[in-house]
């Protein structure tokens, strides 16, 4: 089936973009402008990641974000977006208590934001809460690998998959996020070889980051990949732009004209 630009992307076009071999685009997103802005640039699938907390909200971390901060974001972005499928992190907290817990969470998603999926961290260990969510008709994507909820388990944001056994627990991490009925899994921070292995073993789209290219498609974070961050960056992360330092310009010009005189201009002022 091919995707038409004039209706919302559905769950469905990524499994027929990863069959006919066309690799899926996502990006985060945490307001209205910015998923207008992917929209206009045709990207099909946006992410309103708990990555939320570190690149807007200032925390160090992912832990401290909460449901109702995911849910306020979350609205701005399906308000914001006329075409891409919208999939929403639960945060830390929100899906702990089993499933049941994770149900309750993902319903106020999907009903007091419009988004249309959730997201939540965890390989076989989250397939019974994922395979809840689906029985009640909630499109649910994995996410395993480094999965930063757990930052304080692994000991800081290290590389997953390496050492004995690693892939073949990746692997059985996706077979029963993909058999509990997941719609694709987000792959973070694997070998490239273990990403390649992993994609190919998945019954479902694998979207990476830091997982190389052999995999069904790639996710960036929109500050990383738009150069608005500041500071060391992991290895995967590739700026498309420096809007950091455009944007550190375009405030001194204004600082420097209004202490200048220069603005307002006669052009920005109202005839009487
Ligand atoms: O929170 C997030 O932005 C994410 C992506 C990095 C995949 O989970």
């Amino acid at each position: 089936r091919q995707m038409n630009a004039d209706r919302p992307v559905t769950v469905q076009d990524l499994a027929a973009m990863r069959d006919r071999g066309e690799p899926i685009v996502m990006v985060t997103a945490y307001d209205a402008n910015a998923a207008g802005l992917a929209d206009a640039a045709g990207i099909p699938v946006l992410l309103v990641g708990d990555s939320l907390g570190m690149v807007v909200l200032g925390h160090d971390t992912t832990i401290p974000v909460t449901l109702d901060d995911m849910i306020h974001h979350a609205g701005a972005v399906v308000r914001g977006t006329g075409r891409a499928l919208v999939v929403v992190d639960l945060p830390f907290g929100s899906t702990q208590g089993g499933p049941a817990d994770a149900l309750h969470s993902a319903v106020r998603v999907l009903k007091e934001t419009g988004a249309a999926a959730v997201k939540l961290e965890g390989g076989r260990r989250a397939a019974e809460t994922v395979r809840t969510l689906v029985e009640a008709g909630i499109p649910v994507m994995g996410h395993v690998g480094l999965t930063p909820q757990s930052v304080h388990a692994f000991g800081g944001y290290r590389v997953q998959g390496r050492g004995d056994g690693a892939v073949e627990a990746l692997e059985a991490d996706v077979a029963a996020l993909g058999e509990a009925g997941a719609f694709a899994i987000v792959l973070e921070a694997v070998p490239t070889v273990v990403g390649r292995s992993v994609a190919a073993a998945s019954s479902v789209p694998v979207i990476g980051i830091g997982a190389g290219p052999d995999v069904h498609g790639q996710v960036l974070v929109w500050h990383d990949l738009l150069g608005l961050g500041e500071g060391p960056h992991p290895r995967f992360v590739k700026a498309y732009d420096d809007l950091r330092g455009r944007t550190i310009a375009a405030l001194r010009a204004f600082a420097s004209e209004v202490r200048d005189g220069t603005y307002p201009g006669p052009e920005h002022g109202y005839g009487a």
